[in-house]
């Protein structure tokens, strides 16, 4: 009979065997099987996804790609950086490509940590700046949040020593919804040390009301030690197909592009994204159903009492009880109901839930079900 081989020998580095592997939203087949429910009035609210679906402009896109899905894509990806530089008036050598902008994140990890570096960044940050992090053997400085939950910049700027080679900054933030206004970030920027790279993700920039919005671009181009990210996987609607990207000078797009997987972006995926980028019919309507559902869950917690940040993305953090496991006992309930949460127990936030904004008909499902969850 065959034995599982014993790895505990094999020399893998302790700081990778630390690594808690990352948690994420459960798939809707998988509840269904566990709570013997009917897939189709399951809903999903756990992810952070666009709940309208691809854009029909990204499907026709696909359609057109499929015939040379046999070849290799564009490792360069010309016409998707050709898009993107017009959109932001950089070259195309400032432009890295990644599959999903988590891609991107581990690749300024690989090109600027390693065992012995620093890396800092805010408690209940977005939790792949810890695995990026420790994946490369850095030494991790998490600083506390402010008390909304958000990112305490003046703490992130004393939190650098002499060893801190990469600072992650999310704005907004998963999964607090906390937001950064531009002047707090500029002034921040401004003082960092121009040896140390910044990461500033800005995942969820398309949900923002216009007047918050920030020209982030041309921070990059006055520092050089700045990275900015972005991704299609959010208002644009293609989670699925995995592509982000990021900004940063020459030099700095340079290091990433060499560390990158030659075809880390598949040819479905740049033809996608391309489509996408100029869909402004579908990001306004992203943006428009976002804010009414955002009013629509947050009328329902105030009639609750239930205590919430502010959020600024498309999901809003909830406190759903004082008992340490609160989120795990209303998750549950919700489950059962057929209507799927993110628990932040791996946020440092086991009092607390996390609550994608869906269509009016998911979130009134995820109405529904509250009271009765916040019982269990
Ligand atoms: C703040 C933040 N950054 C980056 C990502 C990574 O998303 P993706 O890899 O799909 O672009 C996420 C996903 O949830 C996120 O919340």
């Amino acid at each position: 009979m065959d034995t599982a081989p014993d790895l505990s020998n094999f020399p893998v580095p302790d700081y990778i065997r630390a690594i808690a592997p990352y948690v994420g939203g459960r798939p809707i087949a998988e509840v269904a099987r566990q709570f013997g429910l009917d897939p189709r009035h399951i809903v999903k609210l756990a992810s952070n996804e666009n709940p309208l679906g691809m854009p029909e402009s990204a499907r026709a896109a696909i359609a057109r790609a499929l015939g040379e899905a046999a070849r290799y894509p564009d490792s360069n990806a010309f016409d998707l950086k050709a898009a993107l530089a017009g959109k932001y008036g950089v070259p195309e050598n400032w432009l890295t490509l990644g599959n999903g902008s988590n891609d991107i994140l581990v690749l300024a990890a690989q090109a600027f940590l390693q065992p012995g570096a620093g890396a800092v960044y805010s408690a209940h940050a977005f939790i792949v700046y810890a695995l990026a992090s420790q994946m490369q053997g850095a030494q991790s400085s998490v600083v506390p949040a402010l008390p909304g939950l958000g990112h305490d910049l003046e703490g992130m700027l004393s939190a650098i020593r002499p060893n801190t080679q990469l600072v992650f900054i999310a704005n907004p933030n998963n999964p607090t919804g906390t937001f950064l206004t531009g002047e707090a970030i500029e002034s921040f920027l401004g003082r960092v040390p121009s040896r140390v790279m910044v990461l500033l993700d800005e995942a969820y920039n398309e949900y923002l009301d216009p007047e918050l919005r920030v020209d982030s671009s041309a921070w990059v181009r006055r520092y050089p030690n700045l990275i900015v990210s972005r991704t299609f996987s959010k208002a644009y609607g293609l989670a699925g197909l995995r592509v982000g990207y990021a900004i940063a000078q020459a030099s700095v797009t340079d290091v990433l592009n060499r560390i990158r997987q030659p075809f880390n972006v598949n040819g479905l995926a740049l033809a996608a994204a391309a489509a996408a980028l100029t869909d402004q019919e579908f990001l306004e309507r992203t943006y428009a159903m976002n804010r009414a559902g955002y009013r629509q869950l947050t009328e329902a917690f105030d009639a609750l009492g239930l205590r919430y940040i502010p959020s600024r993305g498309n999901f809003v953090l909830v406190q759903v009880g004082e008992a340490d496991d609160a989120g795990a006992r209303v998750n549950l309930g919700l489950l059962k109901q057929g209507v799927i949460v993110r628990p932040v127990d791996n946020y440092g936030l086991s009092k607390w839930i996390r609550i994608s904004i869906g269509l009016p008909e998911e979130n009134s499902a995820l109405i529904a079900a509250l009271p009765q969850a916040l019982q269990s």
